[in-house]
């Protein structure tokens, strides 16, 4: 006997969907801070993302107070090198106001065809743990600037060039402000084939 589908049009699904279509990219953030636990929870439910050949070719580092100073300074050096010292306090003002600091890095693989899976993979996990902080309330942003590529920054956060790939530093914390979004609509990014 075959048995029928599941709903597609339950609450639980309409709000799972309004979770995915509401996280945005938070630059302003309140200063309360996001508990330890949450952060390990969503780091956890990160590493549930698929991964080709079960690699799991991520790894999470979360920052503390100490190493974040550290960054502030070199963030302040990257910026000053590259246009002046206005813009490098403007620049450390901002990064100081995010709260919490997470940087995830990628194994680096044997061949161009495992790099691209691993990489899709650990973009997968980054988007499982800022939903899943989403859901929690806390809000995030992805970012892959200057600081990210300096190897003063790998240096402090003990990350092997060797061996791994910087994917992000998220920042996170409560937002401030919750910015407006827009997307295409599916039909100009959807082919239907016969
Ligand atoms: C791989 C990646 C790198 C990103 N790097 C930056 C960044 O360096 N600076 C930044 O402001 N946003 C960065 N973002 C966030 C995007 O700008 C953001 O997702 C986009 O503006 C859409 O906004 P939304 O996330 O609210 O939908 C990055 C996103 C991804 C996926």
């Amino acid at each position: 006997m075959s048995k029928s589908a599941p709903s597609f049009e339950s609450s639980d699904l309409r709000e799972f969907g309004e979770v995915l279509r509401g996280r945005r990219t938070i630059n302003l953030f309140l200063q309360t801070p996001v508990p330890a636990k949450l952060v390990r929870d969503a780091i956890e439910v990160a590493t549930w993302a698929p991964n080709h050949h079960v690699t799991e070719p991520w790894a999470f580092y979360v920052l503390g107070r100490q190493t974040k100073a550290i960054c502030l300074d070199l963030i302040r050096d990257i910026a000053t090198a590259k246009k002046d010292a206005q813009a490098a306090d403007f620049k450390v003002k901002s990064w100081a106001e995010k709260p919490g600091w997470l940087v995830v890095t990628c194994r680096k693989s044997k061949t161009a065809i495992l790099q691209q899976e691993d990489l899709a993979a650990c973009s997968a996990a980054v988007q499982n743990l800022t939903l899943y902080l989403w859901r929690a309330g806390v809000g995030s942003k992805w970012t892959t600037g200057d600081i990210t590529r300096d190897s003063r920054f790998l240096d402090i956060v003990g990350i092997d060039a060797d061996q791994e790939i910087v994917v992000g530093l998220i920042c996170y914390g409560y937002p401030k402000v919750t910015p407006d979004q827009t997307r295409k609509p599916v039909t100009d990014v959807l082919k239907e084939l016969p």
